[in-house]
């Protein structure tokens, strides 16, 4: 696939079998010999050695750099470290980064990308469900603050994303549904149709993941083609579930709930909130809450899980104005806009009834 960036254009290759071919792709369309590869320790294990040998093969030099699997080593020391490790290797302007790994080594290598020798190419290879429909596209690459995920960081496009569908045979099964948070969402917000083919799912069959992963990274790219920098409140509608999602995840202390566990039940929220306050059809709510449990992502809070500390979460998120929060709403599946009528006693009441 072609993805349209305001930088240029940028490929996507979705297909089984694509790591042995990652070194002739990243020769076709990556300047320069010498590159890093970025994983994590856990996906190293499994996927580096093949990543290597194909691209030393296609005649390219990679170093391989790992750190410990987990959101923890999101972190800009982390980035330091890679940088030079990087610096002793010898890579240089002409240099790539290649980040194998989830979405935590898509955001740290891409910032690496961003920021080493003011910014070399990024090939992005993800190897979760989430990180191939979400966060390998649309160019925001990070690490964590001390005080709150994503604070620091950079807009770097990739030059090249494979998704190699072979690698999610591997993924725990927790890991793998969090990404049908992010798909349901893009579903909710533009395409009713993905939707209710996802609805026609019979139970337990396998879902034919290539047309629906090509799928998502259309809808996000496109969006994010609209908005890149995220200034105009497009892009701000892949933020539906979000506000509440983000709340429950530091509710949790990133510990309680993946990210896509904390978004689905930001949906559930913002489900209920479009129906009082965007005039989404009860059903329809109905239907996206019967979605998501069927796809193994919780809709309900622990009944034990401290509400209040939720409410507060929301109050340190920056998009709250004066008693009033940007909320993206749907008013019917399949498209989203930006309410700023939401109020906090909205969500008070949405968080509790969860
Ligand atoms: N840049 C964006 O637009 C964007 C969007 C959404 C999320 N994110 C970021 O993505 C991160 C979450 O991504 P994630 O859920 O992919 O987490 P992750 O990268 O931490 O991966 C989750 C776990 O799965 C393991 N794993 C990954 N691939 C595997 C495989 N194929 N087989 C077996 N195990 C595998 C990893 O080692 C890790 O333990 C967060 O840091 C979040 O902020 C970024
Ligand atoms: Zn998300």
């Amino acid at each position: 696939m072609e993805i349209r960036s305001g930088v240029g254009r940028y490929p996507a290759l979705v297909n089984t079998g694509l790591l042995d071919e990652v070194g002739m792709y990243a020769r076709k369309h990556l300047p320069g010999e010498t590159c890093a590869i970025i994983s994590d320790k856990s996906v190293a294990r499994l996927y580096a050695e093949e990543v290597d040998e194909s691209l030393v093969s296609a005649g390219l030099r990679p170093t391989l750099i790992t750190i410990p699997a987990g959101e923890k080593s999101k972190t800009l020391k982390q980035a330091g470290a890679i940088c030079d490790q990087m610096i002793e290797a010898g890579l240089d302007r002409q240099s790539f980064v290649i980040g194998l790994g989830g979405g935590m080594i898509g955001d740290i290598s891409g910032f690496v990308a961003a920021i080493y020798h003011r910014g070399i190419p990024h090939l992005q290879i993800p190897t979760t469900l989430l990180a191939m429909v979400d966060s390998s596209i649309g160019g925001k690459t990070g690490v964590d603050a001390r005080d709150g995920k994503n604070l620091i960081g950079a807009f770097h496009q990739p030059s090249l994303v494979i998704d190699d569908l072979d690698v999610l045979t591997t993924l725990p099964r927790r890991q793998f549904n969090q990404g049908f948070a992010e798909i349901i969402k893009h579903a909710v917000i533009a395409d009713s149709k993905m939707f209710r083919i996802m609805q026609s799912w019979k139970a337990g069959a396998a879902p034919a993941l290539q047309g629906l992963i090509k799928r998502n990274i259309q809808i996000k790219s496109r969006i994010v083609a609209k908005d890149e920098r995220d200034r105009t409140g497009e892009r701000a509608l892949l933020n539906f579930g979000h506000t509440v999602g983000h709340a429950i995840e530091r509710a949790g202390n990133y510990r309680k709930f993946l990210h896509g566990e904390a978004v689905s039940l930001g949906i559930v929220t913002a489900c209920a909130i479009s129906i009082k306050r965007a005039g989404l059809p009860e059903d329809q709510g109905a239907a996206i809450v019967d979605l998501l449990a069927r796809l193994g992502l919780p809709t309900r809070l622990p009944r034990n899980f401290l509400r209040t500390k939720i409410l507060d979460a929301i109050k340190f998120d920056k998009k709250f104005e004066s008693g009033r929060i940007l909320f993206v709403v749907t008013p019917r599946i399949g498209a989203a806009y930006v309410e700023n009528n939401v109020t906090l006693d909205d969500i008070r009441e949405a968080v509790q009834r969860l």
